[in-house]
């Protein structure tokens, strides 16, 4: 830090009559150090000051050289004095340098110091004076020159040039006291202990400060996000489905869902197979109290006594049947159904799995019901700026006797409407588990066009009826992905800088809390 000035002020103050000029009580000091202790007393009325600036003629650095070494004209009159018996014009700029030759030849001509006697100089004189530096030190100590016809000259000359300082008018504030006493920032147990908090100087606490930052975590944009969609879902009476088993059978993954065995979604290239171990056990009955094993809720279970839902091998036959055969007046697929590729794990590629398992449970005591999730799932999927191998899924599903496709139109309208998209279109689709399939469109204002933004239908009864809903019971089912409409909120167009580790934890640390447009 550049030398404090706050006792050289004070000082220069207190022997003053009136107010200083920082520009002849201090003329060498640079005046950003002048103007911070200026604040620095001023800050605590110690002072008060005006900044003004000033032209005033300044050395260039060849006149601080005239200054330190003499002008050109003198160092050409030494060298012709040195030399004793007259200096050959050709010989000069050799021991003066070609700019002094040039320039102090003319000079000492003018000023009568040489003469030229053929092509060798002489001098005129004995001594000379030289006036140049002696004209560039007035200016060097006073920044300016009584001789308006000098400045003008060395001006040209290039020796001195205007600049423009800044500096102060300082006098003595309301507070002015000889000595600048540092004051405490702090009471310390110390000067409780000694005493001397009852003269200390306590600095005043500036209410205005900024704090320092208060370091803590952050939510991921995508945890935010997720919140709101479960608010969302709660506003609207649906319960949570537990989805902490990320490895599913193919049973539960596929086969339930009435996917067929030779489904291309089932190939190596788009479902990450578990290689150890390679295969599950067939489903059976849950073992008492595991942890892992999710539970219907226990708000939405009416209070008759609880079924228990099909028992598994019959839902497995039942599945195989209606893979193989047909059933429950489906024709089915007419393939041998294998129990292997069905035992087979698979890191699960959408969470209906988890939908298809709840709604197996409903089975047992069939009765309307709203479930959805937000979680994980898994796809073998080239990465790209809008690809990940694994993403969340928002997926919903409503049960209910009587329902037909105009409901489930109309719940999405209420439900995207929650936040903050109106306009939405419906394409027919196909999924092997639903009938009649559609893809939902959003009309995106932010990014004028329609977006796609989930998938959706009426489960089959092909993967309802063999675990045991009854006939007259209706089930909706829809999946979004979390990704898609984080990416739009928080205006991230690289799927990459939300995941993985691209991610810029500033990014986290500092985008807004809640960003969906809720009604
Ligand atoms: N499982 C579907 C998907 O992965 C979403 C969906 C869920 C569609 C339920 C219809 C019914 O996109």
């Amino acid at each position: 830090m550049a030398s404090d000035m706050t006792a050289p002020i004070l000082d220069a103050l207190s022997s003053a009559d009136g107010p200083i000029l920082s520009t002849e009580a201090f003329p060498s000091t640079p005046s950003l150090t002048i103007k911070a202790a200026l604040d620095r007393l001023a800050s605590r009325q110690m002072v008060e000051y005006t900044t003004f600036d000033r032209e005033v003629i300044a050395l260039t650095e060849e006149g601080e050289s005239v200054v330190a070494n003499g002008s050109h004209e003198a160092k050409v009159f030494e060298a012709v004095v040195a030399a004793m018996d007259g200096l050959k014009i050709g010989d000069l700029p050799g021991i003066v340098g070609k700019d002094n030759a040039k320039i102090g030849q003319g000079n000492a001509f003018k000023r009568g110091w040489i003469k030229k006697d053929k092509d060798v100089l002489r001098a005129n004189t004995d001594s000379i004076r030289d006036e140049t530096r002696e004209q560039l030190q007035i200016i060097k100590d006073t920044h300016t020159h009584p001789d308006s016809k000098v400045i003008t000259d060395l001006k040209k000359r290039k020796l001195a040039t205007p600049t423009k300082v800044i500096h102060f008018k300082i006098s003595k504030g309301p507070k002015y006291a000889r000595e600048f006493v540092k004051e405490e920032t702090d009471l310390t147990a110390e000067m409780l202990a000694n005493g001397s908090w009852k003269t200390a100087h306590l600095k005043p606490y500036n209410f205005k400060a900024k704090g320092a930052p208060t370091p803590s975590g952050a939510l991921h944009p995508l945890n935010k996000v997720r919140q709101e969609f479960r608010n969302i879902f709660f506003e609207m009476g649906f319960e949570e489905m537990p989805t902490n088993r990320f490895v599913e059978t193919g049973f539960w993954n596929f086969d339930a869902l009435f996917v067929p065995q030779q489904h291309p979604a089932r190939d190596l290239q788009d479902t990450f197979y578990i290689a150890d171990p390679e295969k599950a056990d067939p489903p059976r009955e849950d073992p008492p109290n595991d942890p892992h094993v999710p539970k219907p809720s226990s708000q939405l279970t009416s209070s008759k006594t609880t079924e228990k839902p099909l028992d598994y091998k019959e839902y497995w036959e039942n599945v195989r049947a209606v893979h193989e055969n047909g059933k429950y007046g489906s024709i089915g697929y007419r393939y041998p159904w294998s129990a292997d590729e069905s035992l087979r794990l698979v890191l699960r590629t959408h969470t209906t799995s988890v939908s298809t398992y709840m709604l197996h449970k409903l089975a047992a005591n069939p009765r309307p019901a709203r479930y959805f999730s937000i979680d994980r799932v898994f796809r073998n999927e080239a990465v790209d700026a809008t690809h990940l191998a694994e993403f969340h899924q928002i997926e919903g599903v409503i049960a209910d006797f009587g329902l037909a496709l105009g409901g489930l139109i109309g719940f999405m309208e209420v439900f995207f409407a929650k936040m903050g998209i109106h306009r939405l279109r419906f394409k027919p689709a196909y999924n092997p588990y639903t009938e009649p399939s559609m893809e939902i469109f959003g009309y995106h204002d932010g990014l004028k066009k329609w977006v796609e933004i989930g998938n959706s239908g009426m489960f089959r009864p092909e993967m309802l009826e063999p675990m045991g809903i009854p006939k007259d019971m209706r089930v909706y089912g829809w999946g979004l992905s979390l990704e898609r409409p984080t990416m739009i909120k928080y205006g991230v167009s690289n799927i990459r800088e939300l995941l993985g580790h691209k991610v810029d934890l500033n990014f986290v640390a500092t985008n807004p809390a809640v960003r969906l447009e809720k009604e």
